[in-house]
């Protein structure tokens, strides 16, 4: 039976970089979540018999969202439902489902790397047909609506167990709750070269995988150990933890410096690598060498014919603004398409889908291509791991001989994080005020050649985004970038993106922050940083 639900509209459900996020008692507010899933169904047309994709990273929430989701898409008049077994799904795998199975589209319930727990964060997002990130005018409309809602509809019927694969009725509609893992691991096993990877395994290479007790897993146990062959163990922090074990399931040098560090030493492993929350962000570090994700995907795009799937050559790359330019100097080479988007994974859809980029990449942990349409995590590390084994050369031997061939662009990103809101809003209005002062004033060493506030014309759809990020680019191509986040859910987060290129190899064994502090400096100077914030340093610096 379908129940309307009368409600009042929230005034906060505005999607960010990544669909909405909140905390959890935010989202536990009486028809909360209701009101965001009605918002969506209302945004779309045509959906009446098609098939949903439901899952999740299995934090603390999502099987009682799901179970909301699934009554509400079964009013709604959806056909179908697929449901990840337990309620999982990375969201790499969620796209894989969605662009398999032909699916109309798919809800994601995630708040990526940031912390999961009764008091932690929750999030809501929906991805269109193509398995990516609705686009923004989806995800506006999905705002206007939600300003103004005045009913849901949800059937009356019991939950649905999630927890045994195979298929259910709710009300009219079939739910296929499906095995979360194996799609996604034939599509890897077809992309990338699994005989190859064994026989390194085999050979007494050593792979060490933090899974941060988040989503990845299962997918890295069935992938790594079973498919590869590595030893049992291999895989740590496998299993997802609602509260992803009070860790912050972020993987980066702050948050993975355990396994970093482990990897740093001289008996440990001799590739180690980690995901976040939801399975689409890694960090990959080899023995004696960290990856930075910019330099990631620039190696990723200079060898990705080692790899099956990427046999034929890339059509081109694409990467957020403010991830370094490293892979610019790769496209230069293969004679391929460069293209610089906002930030967040949503602006790569159109190019993946004409066909124009096929490796993507974000300088926040985050590298894809066409094989889905998320950045994904497990991939990036499977990649990695076959460049090792079809160049029979350590990462570390393979980003020094990249860095020797292209130059090296040194690169960090400084978070401020819980920033007062308003401090930040204002350090930002007064960057833009300064934008057409600032060419040709000196900092240091450093002159300004120009700077400005990116806005990007989307060359498949012609839609403008304007406001993503100030840009100060110095003379000789380095360069600080400014920009709010959209992601995080108290206060404001300020990144500060620095970034120098150098050509000589005999400068590349600087370590980073000293190679950049000029950068840094001029940062602080041109953007007031220490006296608006009141911060002596930054919070995380990756
Ligand atoms: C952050 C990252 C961005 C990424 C997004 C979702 O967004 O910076 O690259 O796409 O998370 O994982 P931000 O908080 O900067 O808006
Ligand atoms: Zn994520």
């Amino acid at each position: 039976m379908i129940k309307t639900v009368s409600t009042t509209p929230y005034l906060d459900q505005k999607p960010g970089t990544s669909g909405l996020r909140k905390k959890v008692p935010v989202f536990q507010q009486q028809n909360y979540a209701e009101n965001f899933i009605q918002s969506i169904f209302d945004s779309l047309d045509g959906f009446e018999g098609k098939t949903l994709v439901i899952g999740g990273d299995g934090r603390y929430y999502n099987r009682e969202v799901i179970q909301v989701a699934l009554k509400m898409a079964a009013a709604a008049g959806f056909g179908k439902v697929m449901v990840g077994k337990g309620g999982i799904l990375s969201t790499p795998a969620a796209s894989h489902v969605i662009r398999k199975y032909g699916a109309f589209g798919g809800i994601i319930l995630s708040a990526s790397h940031n912390p999961g727990g009764p008091t932690e964060d929750f999030g809501i997002k929906y991805n269109i047909g193509n398995g990516g990130p609705a686009p923004e005018k989806i995800t506006d409309a999905i705002y206007a609506r939600s300003k103004a809602i005045e009913s849901y509809k949800i059937i009356d019927a019991a939950d649905v167990d999630l927890d045994s694969t195979g298929t259910v009725k709710l009300g009219a509609m079939a739910v296929e709750i499906i095995d979360p893992v194996k799609d996604y691991a034939d599509l890897m096993e077809n992309l990338f070269d699994f005989g190859a990877i064994r026989d390194l395994i085999g050979s007494g290479f050593r792979v060490a995988i933090d899974s941060m007790s988040a989503v990845t897993g299962p997918y890295a146990v069935e992938i790594i150990e079973k498919r590869l062959g590595a030893p049992a163990g291999s895989v740590r922090n496998a299993e997802p933890l609602p509260d992803f074990g009070h860790h912050h399931p972020d993987p980066n040098l702050v948050h993975a410096k355990e396994l970093y560090d482990d990897v740093m030493s001289p008996d440990g492993p001799d590739f180690g690598a980690a995901s976040d929350g939801d399975g689409d962000r890694n960090m990959v570090v080899g023995k004696g060498m960290f990856v930075t994700p910019s330099d990631s995907l620039a190696v990723i795009a200079a060898n990705a014919t080692c790899a099956p799937g990427y046999k034929a050559g890339i059509a081109g790359i694409a990467r957020s603004m403010p991830t370094s330019a490293a892979a610019d100097r790769v496209a230069e080479k293969l004679g391929i398409g460069m293209y610089e988007t906002p930030t967040g994974w949503k602006f790569f859809g159109n190019l993946l889908d004409a066909g124009k980029a096929t490796v993507c990449g974000e300088e926040s942990f985050g590298t894809g291509s066409n094989h889905v349409r998320e950045k994904d995590g497990l991939w990036a590390v499977l990649f990695w791991l076959n460049i090792v084994a079809a160049r029979k050369q350590s990462v570390k031997e393979i980003v020094e001989a990249h860095w020797a061939e292209y130059g090296r662009n040194y690169y960090s990103r400084h978070d401020y994080e819980e920033v007062d809101t308003d401090a930040a809003n204002g350090l930002v209005a007064n960057l833009r005020d300064k934008l057409a002062t600032l060419p040709g004033q000196s900092f240091g060493a450093l002159t300004v050649e120009s700077a400005d506030d990116f806005a990007y014309n989307d060359p498949v759809d012609g839609s403008v985004s304007k406001n993503q990020g100030i840009r100060v680019l110095f003379k000789g191509g380095s360069r600080v970038v400014f920009r709010l986040s959209g992601t995080g859910t108290s206060g404001a987060t300020l990144r500060v993106y620095v970034e120098r290129y150098e050509p000589d190899a005999s400068r590349h064994g600087i370590e980073t922050q000293e190679a950049l502090a000029d950068l840094i400096a001029a940062a602080d100077a041109i953007a007031e940083i220490k006296a608006r914030t009141g911060r002596n340093a930054p919070t995380v610096i990756t």
